[in-house]
């Protein structure tokens, strides 16, 4: 059984002030996020300037996400929030702000990891989606590739080893001179390029599991990219070198993907995770799945990059298991996912 009314969703835990109301049905009523850019300077995400952003501008995000919902606090079902994993204190602002909306007004306070958030949005995007299905989050911080074996049960099939994909192209784009993060200006600075003018290492693992690597493809990239700079190497076309690049990134992510949906016989995968904006990468599922007659479900790219819909629509789902508690909840920075959320230590 799902919230018997609007849910709220918050959504603190990296460089995304965020938050978003799903509606008793599931359908995204809002969703308003504010991408910090003070970070932009540092070249990454500066922890201590994250949290003052956050607690600077997380009251207004959740006014607008409720007026634009034509709702007032009042009438929201749950209230649900990241509680893990990211950033510890990007966390606790949300966390605190979200009990102190639901406390005073007795409702009901649902804690949500925000891995789950990213693995429920190609399941927002199509409500019919078939279970098991597999879901790919590829972001900043985390590359993991999930089977989705009913609403709310995930088993872990592979990770990263290293780097994130959205690690590996921020690193490399911030060298070649884009800001941060450089995901998005490296899938235009590509789009005519020549995705075959330059030939990366792909990680490669002994046995059969479905692991990522990317820093060797990190690595190699730079090294290249200064060699072609220095005159060591030719010179090279800017939009080529980094279609190039893309590509490699983005085919590692479909390898473990596309071979995971074979050997276990899934016919729908998703994508998940800012990385999934990146257009190279949705061309090519989108493409794979038309040569294999499967379904993939690619996530509008509001809800693929961090934000409060997807907090929301876990929250809907799991209203009944908290609904009327109230639990007292705290900040798990390295909460995994599919693992119970520990209990705080006092509060
Ligand atoms: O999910 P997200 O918004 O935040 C995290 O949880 O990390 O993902 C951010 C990542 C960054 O690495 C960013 O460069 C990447 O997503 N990204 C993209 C694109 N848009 C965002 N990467 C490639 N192409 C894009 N269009
Ligand atoms: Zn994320």
């Amino acid at each position: 059984m799902g919230a018997p009314g609007p849910v709220l969703g918050i959504e603190t835990s990296c460089d995304e002030t965020a938050a978003g109301v799903v509606g008793p049905d599931g359908r995204i009523l809002s969703n308003i996020v504010y991408s910090h850019t003070v970070h932009a300077d540092y070249g990454g995400i500066v922890p201590e300037l994250a949290s003052r952003e956050h607690a600077g501008r997380l009251p207004g995000i959740v006014d607008e996400a409720l007026s634009t919902a034509h709702l007032d606090v009042g009438d929201l079902a749950g209230i649900a929030v990241t509680a893990g994993p990211g950033l510890v204190g990007c966390l606790l602002v949300g966390v605190a702000y979200a009990r102190a909306l639901s406390k005073p007004r007795r409702i009901p306070l649902i804690p949500v990891n925000h891995l789950e958030g990213h693995a429920h949005t190609p399941a927002m995007t199509d409500p019919d989606i078939q279970y098991p299905h597999l879901v790919l989050i590829a972001s900043g911080g985390h590359t993991s590739l999930v089977l989705v074996e009913r609403r709310g049960t995930f088993r872990s099939l592979g990770q990263t080893r290293d780097d994130a994909a959205g690690e590996a192209l921020d690193k490399v784009g911030k060298w070649m001179g884009f800001g941060y993060p450089a995901g998005p200006a490296l899938d235009h600075a590509g789009e005519s390029g020549n995705p075959a003018a330059v030939k990366f290492p792909r990680a490669k693992f002994d046995g059969q599991g479905y692991d990522f690597s990317f820093s060797g493809v990190k690595t190699s990239a730079a090294q290249d990219w200064e060699q072609r700079q220095s005159g060591k190497r030719p010179p090279i076309d800017r939009a080529d070198w980094v279609a190039s690049f893309e590509t490699a990134v983005v085919e590692a992510l479909c390898d473990n993907l596309f071979r995971a949906a074979e050997d276990l016989s899934i016919g729908t995968v998703g994508l998940a995770g800012g990385v999934a904006r990146n257009r190279r990468w949705r061309r090519m599922v989108m493409a794979w799945a038309e040569k294999t007659g499967r379904h993939a479900v690619v996530p509008p790219p509001d809800l693929c990059a961090d934000n409060g819909a997807m907090i929301a629509g876990v929250g809907l789902y799991q209203w009944a298991q908290d609904a009327g508690t109230n639990v007292a909840i705290d900040a798990v920075p390295n909460w995994g996912l599919g693992c119970p959320l520990p209990l705080p230590d006092s509060n």
